[in-house]
């Protein structure tokens, strides 16, 4: 059994559907990209699965259990954890009380499962670590882009959702954000990852699902999406 299942949703806002029966599956374990253009849905699905917006039609399945109609906090409570879009950063909160915000949602059952998860995301970010009194709001881009994360784990996912979370960074700050977003997979964590850099995300996704105007065309292995000539015509700039 799949740890996320999604059957068949559609999702609208008003009276303009934004997803027409879309199907995935992420099975524990893996890390799953979304690839699409502008437009396509990535976003509204991320939205579905968080409970931000309700399907239509279709069902969402988490860990054997039907979400479809469960308020955001209790999917939260569950470990689906989504990195606050546009970074949301608290600017005046220090690295650390930003990550300690993480785990508000989400409350720890002792002080020592809460150290040692700081402590693991302090490993993961030593960036995080060696800043860890500067305000937020002071941050490079990168920097609030890994805080985000950092406080998203903080919350201890079962599945973490990520939304494009290289958009607008630096080349050298998206490979190093690359890395640990395969890193925390490695050590255990489900990712369902969005992000419009196909290349890097496709080469380190066990697999990925193209959406296209709302509709899944494609899914497969990253690597086979890699080297299909229409993914790659469309989506990695190259003929
Ligand atoms: N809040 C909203 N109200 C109305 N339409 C929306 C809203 N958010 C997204 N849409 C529309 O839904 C479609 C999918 O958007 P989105 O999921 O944000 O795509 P993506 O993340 O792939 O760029 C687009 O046509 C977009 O204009
Ligand atoms: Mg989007």
């Amino acid at each position: 059994m799949a740890l996320l299942e999604i059957t068949d949703m559609s999702v609208a806002y008003g009276r303009i559907e934004a997803l027409h029966g879309v199907s995935l599956t992420v099975e524990q374990g893996e890390l799953v990209t979304l690839i699409g253009a502008n437009g396509a849905g990535k976003t509204t699905t991320m939205r579905a699965v968080s409970g931000l917006r309700a399907p239509s039609r279709g069902s969402i399945v988490f860990d054997g259990k039907d979400i479809t109609r469960m308020k955001p906090h209790l999917r939260v409570l569950e470990g689906i954890i989504q990195a606050p879009e546009g970074r949301g950063v608290f600017p005046g909160m220090t690295v650390t009380e930003n990550l300690e915000m993480g785990c508000y949602a989400r409350t720890f059952e002792s002080k020592a499962q809460h150290d040692e998860t700081l402590d693991h995301v302090f490993e993961l970010f030593p960036r995080l670590a060696e800043r860890r009194d500067q305000v937020g709001g002071t941050m490079s881009g990168g920097e609030q882009q890994m805080l985000a994360i950092g406080r998203a784990l903080m919350a201890r996912p079962r599945l973490l959702l990520l939304d494009e979370p290289s958009m607008g960074l630096a080349p050298m700050i998206i490979a190093q954000i690359f890395r640990i977003v395969s890193e925390i997979n490695a050590q255990g964590t489900t990712v369902l990852l969005v992000e419009q850099n196909a290349q890097q995300a496709l080469s380190r996704s066990h697999r990925a699902y193209v959406l296209e105007t709302g509709n899944v065309v494609r899914s497969g292995p990253g690597r086979e999406l890699l080297a299909d000539p229409a993914v790659k015509d469309a989506y990695l700039g190259v003929a």
